[in-house]
């Protein structure tokens, strides 16, 4: 191509270029195996991403829990961490930035989110309790069902179709949800679980009007809401540049809107608040405050600390108020919105709109000729792993895992594998390597073959779970 033809990126997209808000102080050096080591790591990880060894992944796209690149302000309040084991400073901080950006009155610590959904699942379900929730995710659900309540999928039709474009694929089915409550009884939910945004829909975001149908809905039966805010910024995102009258509004102001028409959040904060372990619990109400307080020092650690270090909750209070500033949140999305037009660009099947955390590959559309029960999605990530040493995860019938009434695997509508960006770590050229890498995957589609299960743990079998390709 002649020189003056080449574009920069933004030239090809019609307007200016914009880059990430952050310069880079300290490098980790990536390495990628030969094709040949590839496929042993792949051998030895039982064709399973989670089982590879990190030093055997050149871009690691596993997931964005954990795995966010701290600012220098963080490491530096990390010095401030004040490892009390009764009443540490840094807990007060971490108490004050979640009232301030996220509205609760009261504040648990955890170590993770899944530590969070414990407190909150023991606190209020009694064995035979229905929960409705916007679609499952496997720690929440889990926690849901070993507290003896029953998960029951209550978000809109569009989210289980990976190329319906609504642009808000995460909102309750109000109809669905009140029919539920007419059909058990309100005494029998204990209260709404409601994600923003869904991760097992492709991170699509819930909108400002349908928290607060929900919430009135919620009023007139007299159920609570509880919401998981694991990426509640990136869906403040989206109602930023979608939902009318929220245009002008800051991703802060619409985050602690969002957050009023709620009674309280449990949170990942390996995820939105930039941190690389920890996790709260935040609440309104005194009576489940004095439960989860009482559960936590059983299972978690003191009060004041939940299983984090000082220094954890200072980087996790540091990290709440770089979350909401707008240059950050609008360069995280557009880097995954970057990917996915990439891939659309080439007709690669993905699940549209583009969320705000991941690209979602549709394995049923791309391998059209591998049934769900020999795990396309998985299939999937496995190719990828061995054509670049990329590592995604699959989101798909392995991940839903078996019903535990009848035992059967669960076969969810979206089969899915999940390229997921961590936050402030990778650059847009390792996005042109990525997209590079599933093109080639893709190309060579007809080829492949699925896989069989050679071992399955009894919960979460995603993460341990060993396969064989079939002959
Ligand atoms: C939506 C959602 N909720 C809860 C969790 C659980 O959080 P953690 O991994 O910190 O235990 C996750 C993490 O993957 C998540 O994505």
């Amino acid at each position: 191509m002649p020189e003056s033809k080449i574009r920069t990126m933004g030239q090809q997209f019609g307007r200016r270029s914009w880059a990430e808000p952050w310069k880079i102080k300290m490098v980790e050096p990536l390495k990628m195996l030969t094709p040949d080591e590839r496929r042993q790591a792949l051998h030895e990880a039982g064709f399973n991403t989670f089982l590879l060894r990190s030093e055997d992944v050149y871009i690691d796209l596993l997931t964005d829990s954990g795995t966010s690149a701290m600012s220098d302000r963080q490491w530096a309040g990390m010095m401030l961490g004040d490892e009390a084991y009764a009443g540490s400073r840094n807990f007060y901080r971490l108490e004050e930035a979640i009232r301030k950006y996220y509205g609760y009155t009261h504040i648990v610590p955890t170590h993770q989110g899944r530590g969070a959904e414990h407190l909150i699942s023991r606190a209020l379900i009694e064995p035979g309790d229905f929960i409705p929730g916007n679609m499952y995710f496997t720690t929440t659900r889990l926690h849901q069902e070993l507290a003896g309540g029953t998960f029951v999928d209550v978000i809109v039709d569009q989210a289980h179709n990976p190329t319906d474009p609504s642009p808000f694929k995460g909102d309750v089915d109000l109809a669905k949800l009140e029919a539920l409550i007419k059909k058990v009884g309100a005494e029998k939910i204990p209260y709404v679980s409601l994600a923003g945004t869904v991760n097992m829909a492709g991170g699509q975001p819930v909108s400002m009007a349908n928290v607060k149908a929900v919430r009135k809905m919620c009023d007139r039966y007299g159920i609570r809401l509880y919401l998981d805010a694991t990426r509640m910024a990136e869906n403040a995102f989206f109602i930023q540049e979608r939902e009318a009258g929220y245009g002008d509004k800051s991703i802060a102001e619409i985050l602690l809107e969002f957050c009023s028409y709620t009674d309280g959040a449990w949170m990942s904060a390996k995820k939105d608040n930039l941190v690389n372990i920890g996790g709260w619990l935040a609440v309104n109400h005194q009576d489940v405050f004095e439960k989860a307080s009482n559960l936590v020092v059983v299972y978690e650690g003191l009060h004041t600390y939940g299983g984090m270090a000082g220094r954890d909750m200072e980087a996790v209070a540091i990290g709440i108020e770089e979350m909401v500033e707008d240059a950050h949140i609008h360069s995280r999305v557009r880097q995954v919105r970057y990917l996915g037009k990439l891939l659309v660009n080439w007709d690669i099947p993905i699940v549209e709109p583009v969320g705000g955390h991941a690209i979602f590959l549709d394995a049923k559309r791309f391998y059209p000729h591998v049934p769900q029960s020999q795990f396309p999605a998985q299939t999937l990530a496995a190719e990828l792993y061995l054509d670049s040493g990329i590592r995604s995860m699959e989101r798909g019938v392995v991940s839903a895992g078996r019903d535990p009434q009848t035992g059967d695997h669960r076969y969810p509508a979206l089969e899915l594998a999940r390229l997921t960006i961590p936050r402030r770590v990778y650059t847009q050229a390792h996005m042109d390597v990525v997209a590079e890498s599933v093109k080639a995957v893709y190309d060579a589609r007809e080829k492949t073959r699925g896989l069989k299960m050679v071992y399955e743990p009894r919960y979460l079998r995603f993460f341990q779970a060993r396969f064989e390709p079939l002959a």
